[in-house]
């Protein structure tokens, strides 16, 4: 007879006998999509931990025949900076000619293993429909406390694409990429089901951001560091506001940037461009203003992304000209954990529509800062007396709705997760025209 201590010895080692047995490491995880700007495709991304022979997704339409299609895509080995130099296989298969604003049910993986079975919406690809967006910075594995209520807004249909402007799992390297594979476990509630649209944040930048760059993927073949992409009547750039602080990793990033975006915004102001997606929307991490109490340098008048850095050779042109000149309507911003909506502003001055409607017919861009989706490092605090250009200062976890609702009318409102989901600020930015032009 097995004395109790005996037993009691077992029990407390069983935990190492179920640790004994291997994980599958051919099973696919930390599915997600995201949109490579193409009319009628979706791009689907994942994990595995051993090479499988191939990356496939089996698709059809919902209410169709099950997996009616398959699309075969590739794999690209990602070794993670960390003392282990983890290996992760990083599948990437593009899925095209899908029917626009039909609903398919998915699953990927390979003869190997198989993912659960996801569904996704193709984006409708006119330019008079009105997509719906969540929008916010910040978000960690720890403490990411509006992720239950995002997941369940996504799951419902309330989104057709996410933005996460920056800042992900704090930090996707941590434990030789561990954090990293947890946090893509995390949002594939949400991300397996509508695009992840992302940018990177300074929580990004180890190892030049490879973590980043490898686990994402978006349009444009700049690893996702600077792109931009159609939908509605939006085009939406998104960049990256690091490359004015990490120099090391490369002072010609700035140039490089500065130049795509300038050519990016060229074509988008072509009249036939901006008569067809007339709203052009920035996101990027760090803001060029806020009214937080931190060091941060967007709390300082010379902010680098604002306005450049003039201690580099050459000196490194800031954004804010750029932006004005070519009639960017709404800049989305993250970083601090935060949200404040900022009055029309150029050059630190209030562009007020009029007095009574300040968002109709601006005559500045608009900005908005959302980096409070809920991390480690908790909330920012305000400063007692922000600027003139601050309107409205928030600092519950949350994130934003944006509804692009048409050419004329953007609808902008902030979600409260502390206050169960209530609503604590919205705005109607009207436009009757776009563009430099519109600002006088
Ligand atoms: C499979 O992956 C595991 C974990 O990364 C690794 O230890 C093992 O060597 C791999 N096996 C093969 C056959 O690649
Ligand atoms: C796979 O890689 C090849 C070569 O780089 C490329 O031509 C092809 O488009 C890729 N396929 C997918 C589905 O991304
Ligand atoms: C796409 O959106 C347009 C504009 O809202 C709408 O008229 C059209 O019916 C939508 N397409 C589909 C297939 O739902
Ligand atoms: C960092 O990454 C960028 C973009 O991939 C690359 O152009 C640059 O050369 C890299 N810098 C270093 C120091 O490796
Ligand atoms: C350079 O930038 C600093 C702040 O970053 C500013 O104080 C200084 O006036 C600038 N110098 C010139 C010559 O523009
Ligand atoms: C902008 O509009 C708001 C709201 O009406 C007002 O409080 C603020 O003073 C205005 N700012 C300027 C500079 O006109
Ligand atoms: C644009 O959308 C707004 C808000 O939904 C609506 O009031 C307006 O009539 C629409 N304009 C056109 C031209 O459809
Ligand atoms: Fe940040």
């Amino acid at each position: 007879m097995l004395s109790v201590v005996t037993v009691g010895l077992l029990l407390s080692l069983a935990p190492l006998f179920v640790l004994c047995v291997p994980p599958i490491w051919t099973q696919p995880e930390q599915v997600h999509l995201s949109y490579p700007g193409f009319p009628g495709s979706m791009e689907i991304t994942w994990t595995t931990f051993n090479e499988t022979d191939e990356s496939v997704v089996e698709y059809g339409l919902w209410g169709g025949q099950v997996f009616e299609f398959t699309a075969k895509g590739n794999t690209t080995l990602f070794v993670d900076g960390g003392s282990e130099k983890r290996k992760m296989y990083i599948h990437r298969v593009t899925l095209n000619d899908l029917r626009p604003a039909a609903a398919y049910v998915y699953h990927c993986g390979s003869k190997a293993g198989w993912s659960d079975v996801f569904a996704f919406t193709a984006l409708n690809k006119s330019s008079s429909w009105s997509p719906r967006f969540a929008i916010y910075g910040d978000m960690g594995n720890e403490n990411p406390q509006s992720l239950a209520r995002l997941q369940k807004d996504t799951q419902v249909g309330m989104y057709d694409a996410i933005l996460h402007v920056g800042d992900f799992a704090y930090d996707m390297d941590e434990d030789n990429g561990r954090i990293g594979d947890e946090f893509m476990r995390q949002i594939e509630s949400i991300a397996a089901y509508v695009p992840y649209m992302t940018c990177p944040g300074n929580h990004e930048s180890a190892y030049n951001f490879s973590n980043y760059k490898n686990r994402f993927s978006m349009p444009g073949r700049t690893e996702g560091l600077w792109y931009s992409w159609n939908v509605g009547s939006a085009h939406i750039i998104s960049l990256s506001t690091e490359i004015y602080f990490f120099l090391d990793y490369g002072l010609d990033l700035i140039f490089k940037q500065y130049d795509w975006l300038k050519k990016d915004l060229e074509e988008a102001n072509r009249p036939e461009n901006r008569a067809e997606r007339p709203w052009i929307i920035t996101m990027g991490h760090r803001p060029m203003y806020c009214s937080d109490n931190d060091k941060d340098d967007c709390t300082t008048f010379q902010s680098y992304v604002r306005l450049g850095r003039n201690d580099t050779n050459p000196p490194a042109p800031g954004l804010e000209d750029l932006l004005y000149l070519h009639g960017v309507d709404l800049e989305l911003w993250a970083h601090e954990h935060t949200y404040e909506r900022l009055w029309p502003v150029y050059g630190y001055k209030v562009f007020n529509g009029s007095v009574d409607e300040p968002y109709v017919n601006p005559r500045a861009p608009v900005h908005i800062i959302t980096g409070s989706a809920g991390c480690r490092e908790k909330h920012d605090p305000f400063v007692p007396n922000p600027r003139d250009w601050s309107a409205f200062r928030s600092t519950d976890y949350g994130y934003t709705r944006m509804q692009v609702s048409n050419s004329t009318h953007l609808y902008l409102e902030q979600v409260s997760d502390d206050q169960f989901g209530k609503v604590i600020d919205s705005i109607w930015v009207v436009k009757e025209k776009h563009g430099f032009s519109s600002w006088f």
